[in-house]
């Protein structure tokens, strides 16, 4: 808890100290592996006493911490990895920042926007004195921007990024607005890079080339697109011939992932080399449906996903799941903390802040798990 505290204080740092860009502690340590050993103490105790040093950055006074209201919509609250998001978030708001239980109101917007629009509206009925939306549709933000801002309740936009227009819209204008997420072209490219990396580059059977099964999340969203495409590019710049046997969505959900990899399983057999899913929650459905098949992860099969949930990399120390790729919530969530800060205080704030993805492997997993769990 201590461990996470820390990491906590220092993605916060580094979200309010570097806006666009922040470095989380997860980051920084891979990085650091790749020195010696000592180095790497050294580095950690480093980051530790950054982390404390932290602490003190993000600067409460002027906000009125009792009174403050925050709106808050989550797209879908059956989602595993917002609910770690939103988990993560209400905890840094309360306890890490001050804000009272009761002034946070967190929605379910039910995967529907007409629901969440809703929503929105009573916040500002409510007279929230800022909102974070994980919006069900992306392509709404224009509508709900305006509507914020008519009303002068300021925006996070989290997870789902709003188009680069928009967030253009926003600096030009000088619209309160803003977006906190990651890079899904970074996410997809350590998948591919994963594959890469295996011994034989992802081609099991020495055909020359790499076939692969596509498990795609809803395909609205930027995540599912970046992931899928700069996956398999990551393969080809790499050198790999490519073969895609089968794409298909699986809109981020397990059940979904599951029944895809069983039909594609059935069909294709063992033509399939890899199975990329665009994130765990599907790679995890896909896994119970490569053992039933009596395929081995590692052996004759790969299998990648993103998000890294705790299942997911305890596979990965276990050998049965080759890679994942940290979607880094606890610094997503504290960054949008500190946007919704700096609104609050009248501070200028970049229309979008990105965090790092980390890759996770059999060469890391094990520490990753330690701070996950
Ligand atoms: C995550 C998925 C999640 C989606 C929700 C993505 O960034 O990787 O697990 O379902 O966000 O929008």
């Amino acid at each position: 808890m201590k461990r996470k505290l820390l990491a906590s204080l220092l993605c916060v740092a580094m979200g309010v100290t570097t806006m666009a860009g922040a470095t989380s502690i997860f980051a920084e340590e891979a990085a650091t592996e790749e020195a010696a050993e000592a180095e790497k103490e050294d580095a950690a105790d480093a980051a530790e006493e950054t982390a404390e040093e932290a602490a003190e950055v993000i600067d409460m006074e002027g906000v009125d911490v009792e009174n403050t209201k925050i709106g808050i919509s989550i797209y879908q609250f059956a989602d595993n990895f917002m609910t770690l998001y939103r988990t993560e978030l209400v905890r840094y708001l309360t306890e890490e920042l001050g804000f009272k239980k009761e002034n946070i109101i967190v929605q379910d917007g039910k995967n529907d926007q007409a629901e969440q629009t809703n929503q929105i509206n009573n916040f500002v009925t409510d007279e929230v004195d800022v909102m974070i939306l994980n919006l069900v549709q992306a392509s709404s933000a224009p509508q709900v921007t305006d509507l914020c801002n008519e009303a002068g309740i300021p925006v996070v936009y989290i997870n789902r990024q709003p188009e680069e227009a928009e967030s253009d819209r926003w600096e030009k204008d000088g619209i309160k607005a803003t977006y906190v997420g990651a890079d899904a072209r970074q996410s997809g490219t350590f998948q591919g890079e994963e594959i890469v990396e295996t011994e034989n580059k992802g081609d099991i059977n020495g055909d020359g080339k790499v076939s692969y099964v596509m498990i795609q999340g809803d395909p609205e969203n930027v995540d599912a697109q970046y992931r899928t495409e700069y996956s398999v590019k990551a393969l080809e710049d790499a050198g790999m011939e490519v073969e895609e046997l089968l794409i298909q969505r699986g809109d981020w959900d397990q059940a979904k992932g599951q029944q895809i990899a069983q039909d594609a399983l059935t069909q294709f057999g063992d033509q399939v080399e890899v199975i990329f899913c665009n994130n765990d929650a599907m790679a995890l459905g896909a896994l119970q449906a490569i053992q039933a098949a009596g395929r081995k992860v590692n052996e004759d099969i790969y299998l990648v996903g993103v998000d890294a949930l705790t299942d997911a990399v305890q596979n990965i120390v276990d050998g049965s799941y080759t890679g994942t790729v940290f979607n880094d919530y606890f610094s997503q969530a504290q960054s949008a903390a500190a946007q919704a800060v700096k609104f609050l205080k009248g501070e200028e704030v970049a229309p979008v802040n990105m965090v790092d993805y980390v890759k996770v492997t059999a060469d890391n997993a094990a520490e990753i798990l330690e701070k996950i769990k």
